[in-house]
């Protein structure tokens, strides 16, 4: 939800900024600008769209040893090149990008700049024109950006540029994510250590409500008061060959390939030196004290929980409460008496969660976090950590990171319930490793949910997906994934469900996708799909070897049935990124949408 980068050294800055906000740009592609510091003052660039329209229209003579850059994702104001970062005050002498989302814009204009004639529809602008008018009343620029941010209520990660300084970037951090990237003679500024990977693997991490002065050798952090706070910096341990598509043509279907590595990598970190899976016995001793736990997250992620909810539940014999986190704040359910909150989040950013987070933590109860990014705002913030082990997934489409999310909620669920006593009648490890062979052999089988997608998503404007028990999760996730990457109406509905209500929209060659892998109600699904195709649907059926029937399109390769979702999900991600492909949309950067959803 938006990415900002800076640099500060003795290169030129152009390229480093642009190059960072190309890998960002999953964070938001509406529009994006930089702004590039030179003695000859500050040059700006914007262009609506992606990064390749700002690059066409940067002046690549302009040569500057320092910038700021930004790609956007709109909150406030439509996208559109007015809109764009960076902004300035009316006097031009401060330029800003901001990530986040300031909620007393409206009064902190009307107080202190009533009189003022903005140039865009942004929150941004005000924050920069508060600082231009601190230092026009006679502060200096650090202490007009302190002053300005102790006004903030809201998210801001900002990167700020004095047309009068040229050796320094103000950064500052409340809610949104920031790192400051160490250089031998230059510093970096950046959302996410993939942007400036490139350059430095040395970070340092910002905390809630801090500043940082950043010059090309030294980097100073200060807390709102102005008092200097010393930290340590830690090595990122990203690949830059992890962040870069190879031979592939889109990142979703690099990461949808990856998958089986992702879980042998799962199954090896949580193994101990016997070979049993493990995780760390606070985590386990707190699963085990709890008398009910809370999923909270949102979109695929609570997807997963919701397949989570089975695994723990069945093995653990712990209930489990499943809850999108957006809805959560002010719906919350009676809480019994010893909860545990598990946070399920690739990004570890969303915001919807982080207020869940927040609102929980003071109300005494512990967290875990299960996400793919540690040193996210919600690994930090909650009391224990477990990591997915996913590597950088970048295409906006989640895939990679579901099937890690399930594969580690499966250990979790497993470890769990050994420590009480509960006896597992498999042993996890080798399913989960007939799990990532499976997987490879449907990753192989590309044509045929290539020749699927052609055959029933081609010309219809929605799709249904129907299953019962986990088959009904797996849908809901498939009709997400198809929806998002291909624009086509796609519903997920439990099989038994339709015929209340949802059937009415069945029309004749409507395509129906029916997962069947699931023996206790494979009859149950199959008489759904008759009633459908009585009423004219197209029904593709997508069952498990040992339940198959003549009439089904695909057969997948048998896992433990517990497991199954891991690999049923693998077709509908293919032939959504199909559908999507035929359909001509911009499949790792669908419309409207941003990796990482920062806003409330
Ligand atoms: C869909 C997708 C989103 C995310 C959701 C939560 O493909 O990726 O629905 O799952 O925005 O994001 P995280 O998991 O980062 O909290």
């Amino acid at each position: 939800m938006c990415g900002i980068v800076g640099y500060i050294g003795n290169n030129d800055s152009k390229e480093i900024l642009l190059k960072g906000l190309e890998k960002l740009e999953y964070r938001g592609y509406d529009s994006a600008g930089i702004a590039v510091i030179n003695s000859n003052g500050v040059h700006i660039f914007k262009e609506k769209g992606r990064i390749a329209d700002l690059r066409n229209a940067v002046d690549h003579s302009v040569k500057a040893n320092a910038g700021i850059g930004h790609t956007r994702w709109a909150t406030h104001g439509p996208p559109s090149k007015g809109n764009a970062h960076p902004h300035q005050g009316s006097a031009a002498r401060l330029t800003l990008v901001h990530n986040g989302v300031i909620e007393n814009y409206d009064r902190l204009k009307r107080e202190y700049l009533p009189n003022v004639e903005l140039n865009s529809e942004t929150d941004t602008e005000i924050i920069v024109q508060l600082m231009e008018l601190f230092v026009n009343e006679g502060l200096n620029t650090e202490e007009a950006f302190r002053k300005t941010l102790t006004l903030l209520h809201g998210s801001y990660a900002l990167a700020l540029i004095d047309e009068q300084n040229v050796d320094t970037i103000l950064v500052a951090k409340n809610k949104s994510p920031l790192l400051v990237g160490l250089g031998d003679g230059f510093n970096v500024v950046a959302s996410d250590a993939m942007a400036m990977i490139q350059v430095t693997n040395q970070y340092v991490e910002l905390m809630d409500e801090e500043m940082v002065i950043v010059t090309k050798n030294e980097v100073t952090i200060k807390n709102l008061a102005g008092a200097v706070v010393s930290r340590e910096p830690y090595t990122a341990e990203l690949d830059a060959g992890d962040i870069e598509k190879g031979t592939y043509p889109h990142y979703m279907l690099k990461e949808i390939d990856e998958q089986p590595l992702v879980i042998r990598k799962i199954i090896q970190s949580y193994q101990d030196g016997e070979g049993a899976l493990e995780m760390d016995s606070d985590i386990v001793a707190t699963m085990q004290e709890a008398d009910r736990i809370y999923i909270i997250a949102a979109g695929t992620s609570y997807h997963a929980g919701l397949v989570g909810k089975q695994f723990i539940e069945k093995l653990t014999k712990i209930p489990v409460e499943v809850h999108i986190s957006s809805e959560f704040g002010y719906n919350m359910p009676l809480l019994s008496e010893k909860p545990l909150f598990i946070f399920i989040s690739q990004s570890g950013e969303t915001a919807d969660s982080r207020q869940v987070l927040v609102q929980v933590k003071e109300m005494g109860y512990k967290a875990l976090t299960i996400t793919n990014v540690s040193g996210s705002t919600l690994s930090r913030e909650a009391d224990y950590t477990l990591l997915l082990h996913a590597g950088p997934e970048i295409a906006v489409a989640s895939t990679k990171a579901y099937t890690a999310q399930l594969a580690v909620l499966a250990i979790l669920a497993e470890v769990t319930a050994r420590g009480i006593g509960h006896e597992v009648d498999f042993d996890l490890v080798q399913e989960l490793g007939i799990v990532a062979s499976a997987m490879e052999t449907l990753c192989d089988d590309k044509e045929e949910f290539e020749s699927i997608a052609h055959e029933y998503l081609t010309v219809t404007r929605n799709a249904f997906f129907i299953g019962r028990g986990i088959d009904f999760y797996v849908g809901l996730e498939g009709a997400l994934k198809l929806k998002e990457i291909s624009y086509i109406q796609a519903e997920g509905f439990a099989g038994g469900e339709l015929k209340h209500g949802t059937i009415a929209l069945i029309e004749e060659g409507t395509p129906v996708i029916a997962l069947a892998t699931q023996e206790f109600v494979n009859l149950s699904i199959r008489g759904n799909v008759k009633e459908v195709a009585a009423r004219g649907a197209n029904p593709c059926i997508i069952s498990m070897s040992g339940l198959e029937t003549d009439e089904d399109r695909f057969v997948l390769p048998e896992v433990n049935s517990l497991l199954t979702p891991l690999i049923s999900v693998i077709p509908m991600q293919l032939i959504s990124y199909y559908a999507a492909l035929h359909r001509n949309c911009d499949v790792d950067k669908p419309r409207n949408l941003a990796k990482s959803v920062t806003v409330e």
